[in-house]
């Protein structure tokens, strides 16, 4: 089978990693793609939104499935138009991913079907929104409604900080023009539950933990996430079956209920407080960097995965029971602004997987070219060992403008 995987970060290459080891999978090719992906599959110059150009590539090439990895391929409506050409394309439709790119139809939606998640109320007007926050108590969470590339949250400590937030995407439309979901702040441990979903038909993998903060002890400015870890031993068997039962399988059904069944993965970004499990966030795919350590626990054939759930069949899912960890490798200054193109040696020496997410290739050697770079995954029997062993590998990498977080996984321990 012939496969085209749209993407190009840490996350492509891990599930194009995953399927080059079917046995179905003959050759891969994946759009945009980057230096290291570019071991594994031939990598097509073509923008992950150029939705026209993609489907023309893969009906040129007798593209038996493409996977949809990132969030504006499926808002410029790669599964809508791939499917109304009969091409096999797993990932949801537009209207299915509002999920993720409207926070105000995830929240409506979840209101609606009785899905637990923060309270919260729908502002366009600046003047309705801080009436709103000045009633309420503080600290208070105001979301962009639309995508805005991870940036579009703000928790506000202070009335100032709130108005200030507002000023910027009500007044300004830093993000554009769009809504401002107003939202009560909640606490506990967050964690991503990614399932695959295919209308009522709901199948979790194994549970995650992102690192979204820049530094060690969840300091500093909030990232595309620095690090991840599965299993995590504060989530019990009752905490996964009332996520499931709640939360997971109920999104699934009402959005078949709604006219918008979906198909693809629908990610959980959920916290676990006092009051019961909630939901913090939806996402439309895959999570990065949740799938670096979640697919390579992976033991069934991944492409027969995504064929099944695409075409409506019951899949067969198996996991290994391996802690698994992942160390983000940055540039300095990220998430502000870094400098690219330094020398990355070592990574043949590392025994783990090495994922890319923003190297280039320069005189046959890896350079830096993104903000975060790599990310070392290794498994092992306790998320212990996989963590120690982590740090060991990480640090073979040698490069003057790199850095990582030391303390990924800890967090597990102390809940
Ligand atoms: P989101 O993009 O919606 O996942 O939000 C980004 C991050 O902001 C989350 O991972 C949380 O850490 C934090 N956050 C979002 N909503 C809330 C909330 N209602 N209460 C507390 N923290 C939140
Ligand atoms: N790990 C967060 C995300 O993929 O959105």
């Amino acid at each position: 089978m012939k496969v085209l995987v749209v993407g190009s970060g840490g996350r492509c290459h891990a599930i194009v990693e995953a399927l080059s080891k079917s046995p179905q999978v003959e050759k891969i090719f994946c759009a945009p793609g980057n230096a290291g992906i570019a071991a594994l599959a031939e990598c097509v110059a073509i923008k992950e939104t150029a939705v026209e150009e993609l489907k023309e590539f893969a009906l040129a090439n007798n593209i038996e499935l493409t996977v949809a990895g990132p969030e504006v391929a499926l808002e410029a409506g790669i599964a809508d138009t791939f499917k109304a050409n009969g091409l096999r394309l797993f990932g949801p439709t537009k209207s299915a991913a509002r999920i993720e790119c409207s926070k105000q139809f995830a929240k409506d939606l979840m209101q609606k079907y009785e899905v637990p998640t923060a309270a919260y109320a729908t502002f366009e007007d600046f003047d309705a929104a801080m009436e709103y926050v000045k009633a309420g108590s503080l600290p208070t969470v105001l979301k962009y409604d639309g995508l805005a590339a991870g940036k579009g949250v703000v928790i506000a400590e202070t009335l100032e900080q709130a108005e200030e937030a507002l000023r910027d995407m009500l007044l300004d439309e830093k993000f554009g023009k769009g809504k401002v979901v107003i939202e009560e702040y909640l606490e506990g441990p967050e964690f991503s539950l990614l399932c695959f979903v295919n209308g009522k038909d709901v199948y979790p993998m194994p549970v995650a933990q992102d690192h979204k903060r820049a530094y060690d002890g969840d300091k500093g400015p909030n990232t595309g996430g620095m690090g991840a870890y599965t299993e995590l031993p504060f989530i019990t068997a009752e905490d996964l079956d009332y996520a499931m039962e709640k939360i997971m399988r109920p999104t699934a059904s009402a959005m078949v209920e709604e006219g918008c069944p979906f198909c693809g993965v629908l990610y959980g970004g959920l916290m676990k407080t006092k009051n019961g499990i909630k939901v913090i966030e939806f996402n439309a795919r895959f999570g990065d960097p949740e799938t670096e350590v979640i697919l390579p626990r992976m033991t069934s054939d991944i492409c027969q995965v995504f064929c099944d759930v695409a075409d409506g069949k019951q899949p067969t899912i198996t996991w290994n029971e391996m802690a698994t960890l992942g160390i983000v490798l940055a540039s300095k200054g990220y998430p502000g602004s870094y400098e690219k193109g330094y020398a990355i040696e070592g990574t043949e020496e590392v025994d783990g997987s090495i994922y890319h997410m923003g190297t280039a290739l320069k005189d046959g050697k890896y350079v830096t070219s993104g903000g975060r770079v790599m990310i070392v995954v290794c498994q092992a029997p306790t998320l212990r060992e996989a963590q120690q062993k982590a740090a060991t590998e990480v640090a073979k990498i040698k490069c003057d403008n790199l850095f990582h977080r030391t303390d990924i996984g800890d967090k597990a321990f102390k809940y």
